[in-house]
């Protein structure tokens, strides 16, 4: 049977190596972007947003395999409820959902409270899905901490305790395997993480290392990092999602270390050094 995929945040973290993964695998498949005349080169692109129905079930025509992701805003669950009308609307055989690692609907913990919600709406809908719950990400440290790095010094509100990241890049070639394979993966939920936890003192003194400079690891109160995220005038809604994972990670229950990338490649997932000695010109 054919099995035509569509990627959603095909230029996102995930998304960008998602797209080589699956043009490696030989697969099936278009692209969605939001963004109007966008392109990702040699590759079919659709046009559809989150936040209207019409134009996801227009982008979903004709879609066998839909991954999922959505970004990280207010009205989340807004946009995964019209994915879901969408994908149902359309025929979509089978939701690959992009999580987060404790998505779980009935935890006080905001983030993965509001991911849990929306992976349990997408089971509602009665289409096959498999969830993808990925741990922080490697990527984290360029995305956010380059300056601060290049400054000597990596702040973080982790109480010292250890974190099991994950190169995006990993979280990319699980969900190429699964997209290709879905009925295989139907109703699972993986945890992806990487192979080893870490604490952001070992963090830093691998960077430390590979950049040749001293970096100190500085950990904060979670309160003093919310109260510098309200200086910096970011949106109380992602204060209040990070001090949820900066909670999370103080209490230790960022830590876990789970077999599932290993047992879907067949591989041991990439190591912090290695990514670390990839990105090392990022941090100089
Ligand atoms: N960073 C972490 O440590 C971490 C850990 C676990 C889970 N997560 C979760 O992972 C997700 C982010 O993944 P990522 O880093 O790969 O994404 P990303 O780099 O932030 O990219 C977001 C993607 O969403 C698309 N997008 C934005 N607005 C859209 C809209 N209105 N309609 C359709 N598409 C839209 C963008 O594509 P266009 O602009 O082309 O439309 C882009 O490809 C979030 O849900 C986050 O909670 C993150």
């Amino acid at each position: 049977m054919s099995n035509k995929i569509l990627v959603t945040g095909a230029t996102g973290n995930i998304g960008g190596p998602l797209v080589q993964e699956l043009k490696a695998l030989g697969a099936d498949f278009a692209v969605m972007t939001s963004k109007p005349g966008a392109t990702i080169a040699g590759v079919e692109t659709r046009h559809g947003d989150f936040g209207s129905v019409a134009s996801l079930t227009a982008a979903f025509k004709g879609i066998n395999t839909v991954f999922l992701l959505f970004p990280l805003v207010e009205n989340k669950v807004d946009l995964a409820k019209n994915a879901a009308a969408a994908a149902k609307a359309a025929g979509v055989k089978h939701i690959v959902r992009s999580s987060g690692a404790g998505a779980d609907s009935t935890t006080t913990f905001a983030l993965p409270k509001l991911q849990g919600e929306i992976d349990d709406l997408l089971a509602a809908t009665g289409i096959p899905t498999t969830f993808l719950r990925p741990a922080g990400f490697m990527q984290n440290y360029v995305a956010y901490q380059s300056q601060a790095i290049k400054d000597g010094a990596i702040y973080m509100a982790d109480a010292g305790q250890a974190q099991s990241l994950i190169d995006a890049r990993d979280i990319a070639a699980v969900a190429a395997r699964v997209l290709a394979n879905p009925a295989t993966h139907a109703g699972k939920a993986y945890t992806l993480t990487g192979g080893e936890a870490f604490t952001g003192e070992q963090a830093a003194t691998t960077i430390s290392a590979a950049i040749g400079k001293p970096v100190r690891h500085v950990s904060v109160p979670t309160e003093a990092a919310v109260a510098t995220m309200n200086q910096w005038g970011m949106p109380p809604f992602i204060v209040n999602v990070m001090d949820s994972l900066n909670k999370i990670v103080s209490a230790g229950y960022a830590s876990g270390v789970s077999p599932d990338v290993e047992n879907i490649l067949g591989r041991k997932p990439r190591t912090f050094a290695a990514f670390v000695g990839e990105n090392a010109r990022v941090w100089k």
